[in-house]
């Protein structure tokens, strides 16, 4: 069966050619769509891309190189790469371009590097990265319609739009640059809100700031109800759809919305997500060269989406719903590991483009080595509860009813939630979050004691015992924004009241905590909490205080080519968040799993000076009895046993079951 299916496509696969292949009189430097004869056509030829995604915020500025070098040595001729509009404008009217944002000397490499660019601006980007790409602060405006024509998202937009599109234009192929298309929003199709003045107006910005030349273009979903709102005339519409099925079926979605033109799959997907709680998606090499092929003998654009994912470090990972948050790792089971390592599917999608066109003589540049610097003792620094004056640098905002994060101006991280007991709960008693409000996890404790956890979604009561006027104290974690569907306006902290027993609770003190510049700054160390090596937190229930914790590693002498990248274990451990050197990882959360390992890239460590391990468990630590330690190792483990769970039934390649 499977022969005859390739035998037609052959078939097909020489007339396209043999049409495309006409030459019209070539123009330097042009990229346009042929729709008479089926393809694009570059510098007047007939051209068809093979690219891979890869996103420069997910890989370390000093492994971007080496990245993009696997990815030419594959064979591909073009990448393809969001730009996250949160990671450069954090807050309003501060633009980062510089260091690992700066996307300009990405799009620089790709281009000295032989690769050609698809760029995917967004706004909205989707990726499984925080709220799809946009600002949080966007929800200052509470009621705001996103991804609409809502004047205060779109005066936003315009603004961005109008310091990024400049600092791309240089970059179009038509001005001597790598990129060869850009891609208008994301997949908009799938949102719910279908509003056309919107995508109008994302084109004439676009138009506006790169001109008429570049070719535009829209992704959907591979159906004809996504293309309906995700469409636009003037911007050439392609599809996404994963290996397995049946790819003409596929392309015909596309051919509904552009009965001429390139076939472009933009998201070929090479694996797939992973969710906290859900068992490590893989996906077989098998299916993906016999879908590669058949794409490639009909004349297709391909995408591979990922050819590398990377890691979400920090607090950058995005959720789906029901609530479901991404771990640490993008591995996203692609071509390219998580650290840029090769697969047996890199070499098994390089044979396949092989078949298909030149690829560079060579072997591919090595996986980088891996370094395992052994277990490193952990000791306690502070529990977050004595080190808020450290961690709060305005102090506590006074409020009656709960305000979420973007009230208190913060974005990501961690707020603690204080009010006083105002009964006798001497008898255990239902602390809850009746309209399911705790966004998204929350540590509560009385008078410093863990009492439990209260998490979106699957924990809404808990039992607290306590007296009048003990301190109650909710830590609670920002898991990450949603980044898909109609529930993107997601607000962080306590968005809506608590009840204790039939009581609502108010009153509150709330403290902003700024983690991440205590920590890079060493006020944690600096503040006298008079730890010893033996201090443990406060425990009860299984659970201990949400506390830091520290430790140091030197790295030999002696070894050449040290810092290597390596991986961290936890073992022990339960949930929380790592830091080395003052570097966000990112979360752990072994417990759940599936993953239980963070990468480590070389470059965050240092050869001359001891290395700071700061962890900030959440649950409960291993320190007691004994010693407590975490350890680097060479290898890595994103496929722990998960529970299994039956909300937690989602299918590959279905986006509107995320
Ligand atoms: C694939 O889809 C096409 C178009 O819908 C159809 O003609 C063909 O029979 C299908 N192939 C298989 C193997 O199901
Ligand atoms: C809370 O305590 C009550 C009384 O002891 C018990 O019936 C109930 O199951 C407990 N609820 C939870 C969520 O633990
Ligand atoms: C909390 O309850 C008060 C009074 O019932 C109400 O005014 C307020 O809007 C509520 N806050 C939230 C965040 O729901
Ligand atoms: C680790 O922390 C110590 C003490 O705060 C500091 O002196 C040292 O420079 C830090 N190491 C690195 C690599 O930043
Ligand atoms: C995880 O992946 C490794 C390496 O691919 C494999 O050997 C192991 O069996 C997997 N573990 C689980 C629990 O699936």
């Amino acid at each position: 069966m499977s022969r005859m299916g390739s035998g037609r496509s052959l078939v097909l696969l020489s007339i396209v050619l043999s049409i495309c292949e006409v030459t019209v009189a070539a123009v330097p430097q042009s990229f346009s769509i042929d729709y008479k004869h089926d393809c694009f056509r570059k510098d007047g030829e007939a051209f068809r891309y093979i690219s891979g995604s890869i996103h420069y915020n997910r890989i370390p500025r000093v492994y971007w190189k080496d990245r993009l070098l696997k990815m030419y040595m594959a064979g591909l001729n073009a990448i393809q790469t969001y730009i996250p509009w949160n990671f450069h404008e954090q807050t309003p009217g501060h633009y980062d371009f510089s260091g690992d944002r700066d996307v300009a000397h990405f799009l620089q490499l790709a281009q000295d590097v032989g690769l050609l660019v698809v760029l995917r601006p967004g706004p909205y980007i989707c990726g499984e990265w925080d709220m799809g790409g946009l600002p949080a602060w966007l929800l200052k405006k509470r009621n705001i319609v996103l991804r609409s024509s809502d004047p205060d998202y779109i005066a936003a937009v315009d603004k961005w739009m109008g310091k990024l599109l400049p600092i791309i234009k240089p970059f179009l192929y038509q001005n001597g640059g790598p990129i060869i298309t850009v891609q208008v929003e994301n997949e908009y199709g799938s949102y719910f809100a279908c509003d056309y003045d919107y995508l109008r107006h994302l084109t004439s910005v676009f138009r506006h700031h790169l001109g008429d030349e570049v070719v535009l273009f829209t992704t959907d979903g591979a159906g004809v109800s996504y293309l309906k709102c995700g469409s636009l005339q003037g911007l050439y519409a392609t599809v996404d759809f994963g290996p397995g099925g049946n790819v003409t079926a596929a392309f015909s979605a596309q051919r509904h919305a552009e009965p001429h033109g390139p076939l472009v799959n933009s998201e070929f997907y090479t694996g797939w997500l992973d969710h906290w709680g859900e068992k490590h998606s893989t996906v077989s090499t098998t299916y993906i060269v016999k879908s590669l092929n058949e794409m490639l003998s009909m004349g297709a654009n391909v995408n591979m989406y990922m050819f590398i994912g990377g890691t979400n470090f920090g607090y950058w990972n995005g959720a789906n719903t029901k609530y479901a948050p991404q771990p640490t790792s993008y591995d996203y089971d692609a071509p390219l590991t998580e650290a840029g390592d090769l697969t047996d599917k890199y070499f098994a999608i390089r044979d396949v483009i092989k078949m298909h066109r030149k690829i560079p003589d060579g072997p591919p540049p090595p996986s980088t080595p891996k370094y395992a610097y052994g277990s490193v003792k952990m000791s306690l620094l502070t529990t977050v509860s004595k080190a808020l004056k450290t961690l709060s640098f305005a102090g506590p905002v006074k409020t009656k009813y709960p305000l979420t994060f973007i009230e208190l101006n913060q974005l990501f991280g961690f707020v603690l939630y204080r009010t006083t007991v105002p009964m006798d709960c001497s008898k255990p008693t239902p602390l809850s979050s009746p309209l399911n409000g705790v966004n998204d996890r929350a540590y509560v404790s009385v008078n410093g004691v863990p009492n439990g956890i209260l998490e979106r979604n699957k924990v809404l009561t808990i039992n607290i015992t306590g007296t009048p006027g003990d301190q109650l104290d909710l830590l609670v974690e920002n898991m990450g924004r949603i980044n898909y569907g109609k529930e993107i306006n997601d607000f962080k902290g306590l968005v809506t009241n608590l009840t204790l027993g039939s009581q609502e609770l108010y009153n509150w003190e709330v403290f902003s905590l700024s983690i991440d510049e205590a920590i890079s700054e060493g006020l944690l160390w600096q503040g006298g909490y008079g730890e010893t090596a033996s201090s443990t937190p406060p425990r009860s229930n299984g659970l201990a205080s949400p506390a830091f914790y520290t430790g140091r590693f030197i790295i030999p002498d002696g070894i050449p080519d040290l810092p290597q990248d390596t991986y961290i274990h936890f073992p022990g451990w339960k949930k929380g968040q790592v830091w080395i050197n003052g570097f966000n990882l990112g979360r752990y959360w072994p417990d759940r799993g599936p993953q239980v390992t963070l990468f480590v890239p070389a470059n965050i460590l240092s050869t001359s000076l001891p290395n700071n391990v700061t962890v900030l468990e959440l649950e409960s630590d291993p320190c007691t009895p004994g010693l407590c330690t975490v350890e680097f190792t060479t290898v890595p483990v994103l496929n722990a046993t998960v529970k299994s769970h039956p909300h937690y039934a989602r299918q590959l390649f279905r986006k509107d079951l995320l």
